[in-house]
């Protein structure tokens, strides 16, 4: 919320980019996962209120923070240095790699990155699978341009995966795994990338973000954390 001139009413506006299980989704309308019940449970031991969710694509998201559209970011952001010049990042609250997701029909079994030559494949718009595509793929000349589809989100990318417009997604591991268990496609291999993902602040948001990392650190301790991956993860 807008820094309240009278008082009172400074509830946190936070945002999100569904279409990301288990992070961030949609069930029956309603928006669920692993970072809506984190942010709320950090939330709680602060003393800021959390306002209604707001979702954009993921592309969206860093620009809808710095017009005050949002004040927070929850969205499996990857903590990287491009974003760091723009926004904060709380501390890390959790680790991931990249997969390589492909039909589990046996159609295409690559086993590392450069098998991808030739090959139609998708990632979301602005992520950093979308620059695993880049730097490790299109750059090296590797994979021509226009063998590369952006999408919106990633639900869009794996229904393309599926309808074989494209052979292979790269995704956010435990994301890759959540749509292998939910639809006929499967994870091919992992690329290694130890990310780490942070919620999102505005720079001059200081005491936002020491609240925020605080409210982690009591939420780790206090065994909400653990109760949370193994809901959402069973681990
Ligand atoms: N971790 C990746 C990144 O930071 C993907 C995040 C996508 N998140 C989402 N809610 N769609 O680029």
């Amino acid at each position: 919320g807008c820094s309240g001139f009278l008082g009172g009413s400074d509830a946190i506006v936070p945002g999100t980019a569904p279409g990301f299980q288990p992070f961030e989704f949609r069930e029956g309308g309603e928006l669920v996962g692993f970072d809506i019940d984190l942010t709320e449970a950090v939330f709680a031991e602060t003393d800021y209120e959390l306002a209604e969710w707001e979702t954009f694509e993921f592309d969206s998201l860093i620009q809808a923070l710095t017009n005050d559209r949002i004040d927070f970011i929850a969205a499996a952001m990857t903590i990287n240095d491009d974003r760091d010049e723009t926004i904060d990042f709380s501390d890390p609250y959790y680790s991931a790699n990249q997969s390589v997701v492909v039909r589990d029909d046996g159609s295409f079994s690559p086993s590392e990155l450069g098998d991808l030559s030739g090959h139609p494949i998708g990632a979301q718009s602005g992520t950093t699978g979308e620059g695993v595509i880049q730097t490790e793929l299109i750059e090296t000349g590797e994979l021509e341009e226009s063998n590369y589809n952006s999408y919106d989100n990633y639900v869009l990318a794996v229904e393309d995966l599926q309808n074989g417009n494209i052979d292979a997604v790269v995704i956010d591991e435990p994301v890759g795994e959540t749509f292998a268990s939910q639809r006929p496609v499967e994870v091919a291999f992992v690329y290694e990338t130890g990310e780490q993902y942070g919620f999102g602040m505005r720079t001059e948001d200081d005491d936002l973000t020491t609240a925020v990392n605080e409210g982690l650190a009591a939420v780790r301790q206090g065994g909400t954390y653990g109760e949370l991956t193994s809901e959402w993860f069973g681990n």
